[in-house]
């Protein structure tokens, strides 16, 4: 097959200027290009790598046509109706379910590591009490880099493991602390009576006057949102703490690049911002006006929690997000939420209108996280946070595959559109 390089052939033809195809276990093919500069002296083209593989992973699969998540092959349905957060997360960092054994352990050094040096506490008190939650976790995490000199050669399995676990078992700790210091409340530990996902909570809303009652109903709901945050691919952040480890860089400093990366509002900082729109609609008769400014190609806005760069089908996430949201506003008497009613009626005209059908955008799992974090009691500024908490887990299962495969560092190239060589000349 020859294309618009004349005699530059993608294809398995054995010739001088074929390339060759890669293929994965699922999912589409590749063309393996990494000769192609030394060969071809030609370079691709693909700013936002819209059309790349930036590696090679076993963790998730996303078929965006389909509206398919699979976490090491199994389907995101299956895995939120049957399973713990900390069961997928031994799934995504070992890439197979835990036997009973093997979560017992599990949970024992995520028990043992849970705990933040008292003085990462002391980090704290350097911010205002303002600051957003994600510019503390950027810092903090970034700081633990400083700490665990016990074990810090990487390319040691050991070492990897262990840190892998310390990330997963004190992001709660530095996501809640983040919050509790901002309303002055003393930063709690973790506790290990309870299970990781009502940790968690215990220490986002507990106080110290009295004992934290653990609600079912409400634990089962963050649980869904860490599983169903955990990992999706080479998304931005994932990316980012690739390209990160692939310098050599330690885990915590990779994974505060992650921190940050996320916090962006085409990412997952979506979640704050749907929120922050649904407030402005107000109610829905305001939303034809919201929808006309979305379509329109001269206003910058776009509908918050909409669209993806990969799902062109309904996020399997914001379905199972929904649903968990109308069960907990039940629960907590809130059925009648209106910021529930207006993201349902503007899901439903949004889904009915030509632009978004025509351009397959549909819901994103950050439609209606917000709706069920704000009912659970956690601010709008807190929603990245909890998505932080949860790609941890997928960040540090990247991670360790990448440090597992040996990846040397990643170092793309440029179309270069800047001057010629020019000689120096003082105007
Ligand atoms: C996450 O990558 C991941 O997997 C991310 C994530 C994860 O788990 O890690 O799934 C989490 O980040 C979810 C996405 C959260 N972000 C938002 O909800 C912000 C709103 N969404 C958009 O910013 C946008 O849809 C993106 C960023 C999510 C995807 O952007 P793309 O792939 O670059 O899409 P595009 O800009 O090429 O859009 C195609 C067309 C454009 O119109 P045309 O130029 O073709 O005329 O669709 C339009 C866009 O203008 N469009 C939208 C829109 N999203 C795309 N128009 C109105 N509202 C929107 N939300």
């Amino acid at each position: 097959m020859s294309n618009q390089f004349g005699n530059f052939v993608i294809g398995d033809t054995a010739t001088a200027n074929s390339l060759p195809i890669l293929k994965g276990s699922i999912g589409p093919d590749a063309v393996d290009v990494r000769s192609l500069l030394d060969k071809q002296g030609l370079l691709t083209y693909d700013p936002g790598f819209r059309s790349t593989a930036s590696c090679q992973s076993a963790i998730t699969y996303i078929d965006g046509d389909k509206g398919t998540l699979l976490y090491r092959g199994y389907p995101i349905e299956q895995l939120a109706e049957h399973c713990s957060f900390d069961e997928v997360a031994h799934l995504l960092m070992h890439g197979e379910l835990p036997s009973a054994e093997e979560l017992a352990g599990f949970r024992k050094d995520i028990r043992d590591h849970n705990l933040l040096h008292d003085q990462v506490l002391s980090f704290y008190r350097g911010f205002r009490r303002d600051a957003h939650p994600m510019a503390v976790m950027v810092g903090v995490v970034g700081a633990l880099s400083a700490f665990y000199q016990d074990a810090q050669d990487y390319s040691k399995d050991a070492d990897q493991q262990k840190a892998a676990i310390r990330l997963v078992a004190k992001m709660p700790a530095i996501a809640a602390a983040s919050f509790t210091y901002s309303i002055g409340r003393p930063i709690r530990h973790p506790d290990n009576s309870f299970d990781y996902s009502s940790n968690f909570l215990q220490m986002m809303f507990g106080k110290p006057s009295e004992p934290y009652i653990v609600d079912p109903v409400l634990t089962r709901a963050i649980e869904l949102i860490l599983i169903l945050h955990a990992d999706h691919e080479q998304n931005a952040s994932t990316s980012t703490v690739r390209m990160a480890a692939s310098s050599g860089a330690n885990p915590f400093a990779c994974l505060s690049a992650g921190i940050a990366t996320l916090w962006g509002p085409a990412h997952g900082g979506a979640n704050e911002a749907v929120l922050t729109m649904l407030e402005e609609i107000g109610s829905p008769e305001n939303i034809p006006n919201i929808i006309k400014r979305a379509k329109d190609k001269n206003d910058p806005f776009r509908l918050m929690g909409f669209g993806h760069r990969v799902y062109k089908n309904y996020d399997p996430r914001a379905a199972i997000i929904r649903d968990i949201t109308r069960k907990t506003l039940a629960h907590l008497g809130m059925e009648n939420s209106p910021l529930m009613a207006t993201a349902l009626e503007l899901e439903r005209i949004a889904l009915s209108d030509e632009y978004f059908i025509n351009k397959k955008l549909y819901p994103n799992v950050d439609f209606y996280s917000g709706i069920l974090l704000r009912a659970m009691g956690f601010p709008s500024r807190m929603f990245t946070a909890v998505f932080a908490v949860a790609r941890t887990v997928g960040w540090v299962s990247h991670w360790l595959e990448l440090k597992q495969e040996g990846h040397g560092i990643d170092r793309p190239r440029q179309l270069y559109t800047g001057p010629a060589q020019r000689q120096f000349e003082r105007k």
